[in-house]
């Protein structure tokens, strides 16, 4: 080589070495307080659809306006449900490796991290951000474990929603605020492909959206099937209500897209934004998905509850918590105050879809859904926390659920193979139910 180059080469890496000397001695002289809190937040989360990356970017927002210091990193792992996070965050609390906050369901999802000693207790931020008094009793005791505080919720979900075009449903005559059994809603559907011979009338998604669907035909059948359900109760493969539930779900089926195994949720909600199909039933993460496509409410599309659940609110509660040993540990519980703060929780979910988590939120800030959802939450008898979405019953039966319930989607499995499957779900897991849930 020549030599001016071969000299050039070696006054670089000797920069380098040296930057890197020094770099490394004055990280070791700093106090390790300091060290770990080099300042960043490192946050996980699976919010990548187009309305809930704008969500969770509106709470960064207000974050980084009280810490501009500190560079957030959202570690983003798409996959709706978290179908392809949780495993990878898994992985990572049980090996010592937990960013320093992630997100979670309230409720059943983080007991194995509770079990293990992983997990921070923080009755000390709920108590010192007044929580108690602002945020409803079934959201408290689901983000707790034997007693005690151990993450914070941000928002809270409706999942029995049926999203429908209007538009389509007036050219079938059909008033949707009308609907209230699964015979009228059939009947809408068989007018609507009677009508348009080429579409068809319900969009459907991927495998969790089936199982998403299923939990909501069960809840269908009445808050007491449902509370046996997620006590563990449904053990017999002849249960009555476990089978109606079931051939609902089989006519749902032969109204929906052939193609339903590949579309993602929001792919789904967008064919009714696009009119291809007139029903959805998602939960209220979709109505992020109208915003973003400047769809208007009661004008471009609209909801109704499930038939058969008016009276009753589906809860999805996504949450934050303090893992053990994680980098930046006074960053995480900062981010744990912002998520639990008015005015985390009145950027962010206005725009996801969900209501705040708190009873104190600023109405003005949000829009016409969530009229809607705000007044029902107050108003409806019952509550039901979703199995799919990790808060009702332990992971090992949610886990297993799709891929049971997407063998009778696709046909693979028959009805009582999947009644039979469904009920050894609940009896080979009984020793995982810790919870005992009275929804009434
Ligand atoms: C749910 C989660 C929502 C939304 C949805 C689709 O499990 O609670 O916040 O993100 O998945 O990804």
């Amino acid at each position: 080589m020549d030599p001016k180059k071969q000299t050039a080469i070696i006054v670089l890496i000797a920069v380098i070495a040296t930057a890197g000397i020094v770099v490394g001695i004055t990280y070791f002289v700093m106090a390790p307080s300091d060290r770990k809190e080099a300042d960043a937040l490192e946050i996980y989360h699976w919010w990548t659809s187009g309305g809930e990356a704008a969500a969770v970017g509106a709470l960064v927002d207000v974050f980084e306006d009280l810490y501009p210091d500190t560079v957030v990193i959202q570690s983003a792992v798409a996959g709706g449900s978290g179908t392809t996070m949780i495993p990878i965050i898994t992985a990572l609390v049980l090996a010592g490796e937990a960013p320093d906050a992630f997100q979670m369901h309230a409720g059943y999802e983080g007991i194995a991290y509770f079990d293990a000693g992983l997990l921070e207790n923080i009755n000390h931020i709920w108590a010192d951000n007044n929580l108690e008094a602002v945020i409803p009793d079934v959201v408290q005791s689901m983000s707790q474990f034997d007693g005690d505080y151990y993450m914070v919720p941000v928002n809270i979900h409706r999942s029995n929603v049926i999203w429908y075009n209007l538009p389509e449903l007036t050219a079938i005559s059909v008033d949707p605020k009308t609907i209230d059994t699964w015979t009228e809603f059939f009947a809408a559907c068989d007018a609507f492909e009677l009508a348009n011979p080429t579409k068809d009338a319900i969009s459907l998604g991927e495998s969790w959206t089936q199982a998403h669907l299923f939990e909501q035909i069960l809840a269908s059948q009445g808050i007491a099937v449902y509370e046996d359900w997620i006590n563990g109760d449904i053990i017999s493969a002849s249960n009555s209500d476990l089978l109606a539930a079931l051939d609902i779900l089989n006519q749902f089926m032969g109204y929906t897209n052939a193609d339903f195994n590949s579309l993602s949720w929001d792919a789904a909600t967008d064919l009714i934004i696009q009119g291809d199909s007139i029903f959805n039933i998602m939960g209220d993460w979709a109505n992020g998905e109208f915003l973003v496509a400047n769809s208007v409410y009661d004008t471009d599309y609209g909801t109704i509850a499930v038939p058969g659940t008016n009276d009753m609110y589906g809860l999805v509660v996504d949450a934050f918590q303090h893992p053990k040993n994680v980098a930046h540990p006074t960053n995480s519980e900062r981010w744990l105050e912002v998520v639990a703060s008015k005015a985390g929780q009145d950027a962010f979910n206005p725009l996801k879809g969900s209501i705040s988590a708190r009873t104190d939120s600023n109405l003005a800030l949000y829009g016409p859904y969530h009229d809607w959802t705000f007044a029902d939450f107050e108003t409806v008898t019952y509550m039901f926390p979703s199995v799919v979405h990790g808060s009702g019953a332990p992971q090992s039966f949610s886990s297993e659920l799709s891929s049971v319930i997407n063998a009778f989607t696709t046909g693979a499995a028959t009805k009582s193979a999947t009644a039979i499957a469904i009920a050894n779900l609940a009896a080979d897991n009984a020793a995982d139910y810790t919870t005992v849930w009275a929804l009434d």
